[in-house]
């Protein structure tokens, strides 16, 4: 018999397979180690990243500073719907596009890495096709207001100690919003993976030369 009314999760997403979850995270990490070990990142490391390193050739530990890292496989959330009680959760639940793509394989792309003194992520670039996935109240950061759709479109790959994974994508809304704001960044040159970016305040972008595609299926994440 059917429940009167459907049990929505705590989130809907893309959760990566365990092989591009994996990966990623390697990725990352490899960021996370080569940021820590170039010399203007050091400098700055202090300042904004509490390291409060005496010795300039000690190298702050980016991998423990973001201590708290998503359990299980990486994923990208498309909506939070808090079991139901988080505005629109309803609405979206009841699109089509949602209903019909649930426990469908996609190719996410990435086309960015990015650290703040909060958090750590990857930016994701939806398709057309995701897009339709995307719910249309998420590009919100107070007190700016609305950003492009799907601007906050991102993984977590880890929090600082303190901080709630919401953040993330809060962070990358705030480099969209210096991006849209006519701040390209500054260039500090090219690392492993691409071109690295400061932003400010602690804020750093590497641009990957080649973009990253993960497997991952639609669905949702009941805790
Ligand atoms: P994110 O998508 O940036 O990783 P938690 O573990 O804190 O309950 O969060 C579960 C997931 O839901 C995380 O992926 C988290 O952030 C996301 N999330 C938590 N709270 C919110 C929120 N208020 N708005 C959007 N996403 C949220």
């Amino acid at each position: 018999p059917a429940l009167e009314k459907d049990f929505l999760p705590l989130y809907y997403g893309w959760f990566l397979s365990k092989r591009s979850s994996e990966n990623l995270r390697k990725t990352g990490q490899a960021f996370l180690d080569e940021l820590a070990s170039i010399k203007v990142f050091k400098k700055e490391s202090n300042k904004h990243f509490g390291g409060a390193i005496e010795d300039p050739k000690m190298k702050l530990d980016l991998t423990s500073y973001f201590v708290k890292r998503p359990p299980g496989v990486l994923h990208c959330t498309t909506k939070f719907t808090d079991f139901g009680k988080a505005p629109g959760s309803e609405d979206y639940a009841q699109q089509e596009g949602v209903k019909s793509s649930y426990g469908k394989a996609f190719f996410l792309t990435i086309s960015a890495l990015f650290i703040t003194p909060r958090t750590a992520g990857a930016r994701v670039e939806l398709s057309e096709q995701q897009m339709l996935l995307w719910p249309g109240d998420v590009d919100v950061l107070p007190p700016t207001g609305s950003l492009p759709k799907g601007s906050r479109a991102h993984i977590t790959l880890g929090c600082a100690s303190g901080t709630e994974a919401v953040q993330t994508g809060l962070d990358l809304l705030e480099f969209v919003k210096l991006e849209k704001a006519g701040n390209k960044g500054e260039e500090i040159g090219e690392i492993g993976g691409g071109k690295l970016l400061s932003y400010g305040n602690g804020m750093w972008m590497i641009l990957l030369s080649k973009k990253i595609e993960v497997r991952a299926i639609f669905g949702g994440y009941y805790g």
